[in-house]
């Protein structure tokens, strides 16, 4: 078994792995190890049910966000969920597969006790279709939306955005995705050879206090709202079978506020290298090798996982490594100021770090999925060495942003500001390109900053935590994940992270997006500016 995993180490790696500083033993030990739970095979989403493909093709789909009803035995997504019907088939929470160029139209119906509105996270759509809270649908109303679909090939998702109500009712089960598709996509797969619901698998990460509403503690709220399981597409301790041949997994990290370091790893802790071909924006413009990926609330990564060379018996793991979460602002001492910004963590600070989670602090490492080598088959594709055409956002006389994120007078802010409905601090003129630097406090917490409806270039980053540092892959310091677009870029504490932003957008007149911290408790708790584009 390590013979075959070794090679196929070797064969795959084009920079050298370091064993000693990712392998993690033991953590074979934290697979399925709260009482007796057993193992249970992967939910994979079909072609109707839970998750189940929707492709609207043209029609209009109503969707209804009520109590979950018939959630499969054994399955944990909480209390409510988005129904919905088409072609006879019902559905939770539908995978929306939409072809780009497409014409979109949902009716929203809410059969909840409180206003609610849906937000198409990623999509590059009008204001009125942007879901982002502007707009609310009072209980027993509905709300159509009607757009077209103008972003790349990749995974996208939806949920609830309506201000200071998103993280319950996220929480509770009301999120799903969406899968775009257009020329590249269907090349690759039929380079690859990967097709939905076998060798192309959703994975959607949640973690979840099993068997407890959402009640966030004041704790909470300042850090974060962290489940003590992790639950795959709705199962917990999941396993899958698999056979010698290349998979593509993309992953959706819908939890509240868990950042996870992903890595595919031996039973012994090896990793295994994997190779990433999109993430948030969509496909990369070209392949990268990875051993790891950090990957936080709303980011999406998209990764090909070689089997080619494991052998029949052999078990690998999806798991999250060890990583210092860095929760460096303090509960107990004054949190962060502006003194802190550009110097060094004062020495003893990092004492006073701590971790959240109770039972699994964030950045404590879990297996996530098993994967049980179970048959041989043959399988000869080669990977693309290219994968979509992305220009570059020409940057040469764009103005530039600056943004603080910092903790004050109780609450997480965007330059010194917290959320108010209605008020657009950042005033954009349409059609130009803009560089935003998102500055983070040493003394502070990492940040998923999240932009609606424009996806953005990661240009460079700086004063990187070291470990994130480490896996820079060119000397602006960018990761692997910050490669092609994204929407939603983590921001380290003492990290600088610049952005290049180009606002041309079809639609007539002003339009107002939102710009945010996509940890759910921090958006909520006003950790979000408007944005006007006129
Ligand atoms: Cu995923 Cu403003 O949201
Ligand atoms: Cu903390
Ligand atoms: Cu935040």
């Amino acid at each position: 078994m390590l013979h075959g995993l070794a090679a196929l180490g070797l064969a795959a790696a084009t920079r050298p792995v370091r064993p000693d500083a990712l392998a993690t033993p033991g953590i074979a030990d934290s697979f399925c190890r709260t009482g007796s739970v057993p193992a249970r095979r992967l939910f994979i989403p079909g072609n109707a049910g839970y998750l189940g493909r929707l492709a609207p093709r043209g029609d209009a789909v109503t969707f209804t966000a009520g109590a979950a009803a018939g959630a499969p035995a054994a399955m944990s997504n909480g209390s409510l969920a988005f129904s919905a019907r088409h072609r006879g088939r019902g559905y939770a929470n539908p995978t929306l597969v939409l072809q780009r160029g497409e014409r979109v139209r949902i009716t929203l119906v809410n059969a909840l006790a409180e206003p609610t509105i849906t937000h198409w996270h990623g999509l590059t759509v009008d204001t009125r279709n942007d879901g982002n809270g502007s707009f609310l649908v009072p209980p027993g109303e509905r709300y159509d939306y009607d757009f077209e679909v103008r972003n790349r090939a990749g995974m996208y998702w939806y949920h609830p955005h309506p201000h200071g109500r998103t993280a319950a009712q996220t929480y509770r089960g009301l999120y799903g995705v969406i899968l775009v598709e257009d020329d590249d996509e269907r090349a690759l797969r039929k380079a690859l050879d990967v097709a939905p619901g076998s060798t192309e698998i959703p994975l959607v990460l949640q973690d979840r206090r099993a068997g407890v509403d959402y009640a966030p503690s004041p704790e909470d709220l300042t850090h974060g709202f962290l489940g003590d399981e992790l639950f795959v597409n709705g199962t917990h301790c999941p396993y899958l079978d698999v056979a010698t041949r290349l998979y593509r997994f993309r992953i959706l990290n819908a939890a509240n506020a868990r950042t996870l370091s992903l890595a595919f790893l031996t039973v012994a802790g090896t990793p295994i290298p994997f190779t990433l071909i999109g993430n948030d924006g969509g496909l990369l413009p070209a392949p990268v090798q990875c051993t790891q990926a950090f990957i936080s609330t709303a980011e999406r990564i998209d990764v090909l996982v070689d089997l080619r060379h494991a052998a029949v018996g052999d078990t690998l793991r999806l798991s999250t490594l060890a990583f210092d979460a860095m929760h460096a602002e303090s509960a107990t001492s004054a949190p962060a100021d502006h003194s802190a910004m550009g110097h060094a963590m004062p020495e003893g600070q990092r004492e006073a770090d701590h971790h959240h989670g109770g039972a699994w602090p964030e950045g404590a490492p879990r297996t996530l999925l098993e994967l049980r080598l179970r048959k041989r088959v043959a399988y000869d594709r080669r990977i693309p060495e290219s994968l979509s055409a992305i220009p570059r956002i020409e940057t040469a006389n764009a103005p530039e942003r600056p943004f603080r994120l910092g903790f004050a007078k109780g609450r997480w802010r965007i330059n010194d500001r917290v959320f108010e409905m209605g008020v657009t601090p950042i005033e954009v003129t349409r059609g130009t390109v803009e560089t935003w630097l998102l500055r983070n406090y040493h003394t502070s917490m990492p940040h998923a900053m999240h932009l609606h409806a424009f996806a953005f270039e990661v240009l460079a980053r700086e004063t990187s935590p070291d470990a994130v540092a480490a896996l820079a892959i060119d000397p602006r310091g960018r990761l692997p994940t910050d490669l092609g677009r994204k929407d939603t870029v983590l921001v380290w504490p003492g990290e600088s992270v610049r952005i290049a932003i180009d606002f041309t957008h079809p639609f007539p007149g002003p339009q107002t997006y939102m710009f945010h911290c996509h940890n759910l408790e921090h958006e909520d708790a006003g950790m979000m500016l408007g944005v006007a584009v006129t």
